[in-house]
């Protein structure tokens, strides 16, 4: 049987879901692919009705064990019969799926392992993460890289390696203003204290801090609606680790980060300040007759450590026309641009953003070299406000180009010249 269909027996009366595809069909595609092995996941359940906000962190999920590398990681919001939900009823702000180590002896003590920055503390720390973007955004990562996860030598001695999921979601059936909802504005959840029970300030607008969990966005006068039962489903590829794999790090950087560089005496120490998601004021009346109606913030920062850009994507809210990061001498690395969908069903709402463009540069054509300043750019339509929006820019980098590729490629030789005029520097 080769049958990746869902129907409802199917998907719940396991819990989770488990299709090998490598040992349960054959086909021409499955040949190329052989080693690729893939499963389908559900999420502990999230109940939500109208107005409602689900901001639920739950550990220990299931996710492939053992030594492997991730190829492709992709997510959805279903409901109990696996249909998928779409985002004008539920609205997927984000899911965050972020790595640690589990003490076996104290079940209390586990620490994250975040990805490798550049935001501080724990901040951003996730291995994979979308939001509403999340059903139109390839995620495929190109052989032979791979994101490297269980490597035994790894994981501290009386520690097990786990994974946990934070799904954000807001149900907007009924809501007054869908769109003010999503964008977590403080006026429509009639909040006057963040989750800590610290109070507001004043002329905070909107933002994650009025959003959190068992908020209640406001509904239109009388409207009613049932609760239900949703999951985030998410389906991830990987392969077996071996010594051909590549293994690609993951930096997250925040448009929002004011890095004040610090020169103690043994050389630059970076103090990072990620505040994740930002206001976009609305343009004055002149500025829109010119058409000119663009809010643009910048950062600029270093990566201390560099390599080939693998893969990269921006995250923006509803809002945004496109974010770009560019090297120090002005290249562009990689340009993210939203899709916004224009229908009703599930992956094509409209007025919602449901995709990103990807950066996928020719092997080895893309270099980022060490201690390079990189400058990330994120570019909203400042037509209306637009509170809690975000500019976030992810990125895959192999240190290494893979071996057999730089010796005996054709292209060895520009890959010589790439290498040569880096080292000169
Ligand atoms: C992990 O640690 C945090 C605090 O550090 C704690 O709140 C949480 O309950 C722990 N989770 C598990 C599954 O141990
Ligand atoms: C807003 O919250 C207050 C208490 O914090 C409550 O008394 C009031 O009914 C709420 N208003 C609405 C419209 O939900
Ligand atoms: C911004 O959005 C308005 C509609 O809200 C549209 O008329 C305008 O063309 C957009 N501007 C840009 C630069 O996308």
């Amino acid at each position: 049987m080769c049958s990746t269909s869902m129907s409802e027996n199917f998907v719940f009366s396991l819990a989770i879901l488990l299709l090998l595809l490598s040992t349960s069909c054959s086909g021409s595609i499955l040949k190329t692919k052989a080693k690729i092995k893939s499963a389908v996941f559900l999420s502990p359940k999230f109940e939500l009705g109208p107005g409602l906000v689900v901001n639920g962190i739950y550990y220990d999920i299931d996710f492939p064990r053992g030594h492997v590398a991730i190829k492709s990681f992709n997510a959805e919001v279903v409901d109990e019969a696996g249909n998928p939900i779409p985002l004008h009823e539920t609205y997927l702000h984000h899911w965050l799926v972020v790595r640690y180590h589990q003490s076996k002896a104290n079940l209390q003590w586990n620490n994250t392992v975040r990805n490798s920055g550049t935001c501080q503390g724990n901040t951003l720390p996730q291995y994979f993460g979308l939001g509403s973007e999340t059903r139109g955004t390839a995620t495929d990562i190109p052989d032979p890289f791979g994101i490297e996860i269980g490597n035994p030598a790894e994981i501290p001695e009386g520690f097990e390696e786990k994974w946990l999921v934070n799904v954000h979601a807001i149900d907007t059936r009924g809501v007054e203003d869908k769109l003010g909802c999503t964008e977590c504005k403080c006026e429509l959840y009639n909040v006057t204290v963040d989750s800590h029970g610290r109070s507001i300030r004043p002329d905070y607008k909107g933002g994650l801090v009025c959003c959190y969990d068992h908020t209640q966005c406001k509904l239109k006068e009388g409207f009613e609606g049932p609760k239900r039962s949703l999951y985030l489903k998410y389906t991830v590829e990987w392969v077996d680790w071996d010594d051909f794999i590549v293994p690609v790090k993951i930096y997250i950087i925040d448009v929002t980060d004011t890095l004040k560089l610090s020169d103690d005496s043994k050389g630059m120490n970076s103090d990072h300040n990620c505040k994740i998601d930002y206001i976009v004021e609305a343009c004055n009346a002149d500025h829109n007759e010119a058409n000119s109606c663009v809010h643009v913030k910048r950062t600029s920062l270093p990566l201390q450590i560099g390599g080939y850009v693998i893969y990269g994507v921006a995250h923006q809210h509803s809002g945004g026309i496109g974010s770009t990061l560019y090297g120090q001498d002005g290249r562009v690395i990689c340009s993210s641009i939203p899709t916004y969908g224009n229908g009703n069903d599930a992956g094509n709402e409209a007025g919602y953003i449901v995709g990103m463009s990807t950066c996928y540069p020719k092997l080895g054509s893309v270099k980022i070299i060490d201690g390079e300043t990189l400058t990330l750019e994120s570019i909203y339509n400042s037509t209306k406000e637009h509170a809690g929006v975000m500019g976030l820019f992810y990125l895959l980098v192999a240190e290494q180009l893979p071996y057999p590729h730089f010796r005996h490629s054709t292209r060895s030789s520009f890959f010589m010249d790439v290498n040569n005029i880096f080292l000169d520097n």
